[in-house]
């Protein structure tokens, strides 16, 4: 069983980009976690990234049939993107929507997410770890 882990824009620059709020690590660094994590729970794990709403939005399409799941770490377009949100209604897999800061306590603007609606949950301020809690959590759900 596989599990599909989304980035969304300027996530390729993690390491480097604003580290007071995100941290010093890569999102390679991110991606090891993510298979060390699927690995230790016998699943699979395809890590992307793109700076390119369409093209986020074929690889959910893509997902139907092919990942038990969706971890998304939509970036900016979580404000911005009724287009993921649809998509990701569209496929009905489950979701988890992951953000490595606390979205909650900075700007307004980040407080509203148009993919929670149809997520299981959110994780938002646990760093990287974040994306492992998903990954458990699907492990978990995907047991039952
Ligand atoms: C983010 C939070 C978003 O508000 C922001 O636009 C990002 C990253 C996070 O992981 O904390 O690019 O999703």
């Amino acid at each position: 069983r596989s599990l599909l882990v989304l980035n969304g824009p300027n996530l390729n620059l993690l390491g480097t980009r604003e580290p007071a709020t995100y941290g010093h690590e890569t999102l390679a660094d991110i991606e090891t976690l993510c298979q060390r994590t699927a690995a230790e729970h016998d699943l699979a794990v395809e890590f992307r990234q793109t700076n390119h709403e369409g093209e986020l939005i074929d690889w959910i399409h893509q997902a139907r049939g092919r990942h038990a799941g969706i971890l998304i770490n939509p970036a900016a377009w979580t404000h911005t993107s009724v287009a993921i949100r649809d998509a990701l209604a569209a496929v009905e897999l489950p979701v988890i929507e992951v953000h490595l800061s606390n979205v909650h306590k900075r700007e307004a603007f980040r407080h509203h997410s148009f993919v929670s609606p149809v997520a299981i949950g959110v994780l938002a301020g646990f760093g990287s770890n974040g994306y492992r809690l998903a990954i458990e959590h699907f492990a978990h759900l995907l047991k039952a």
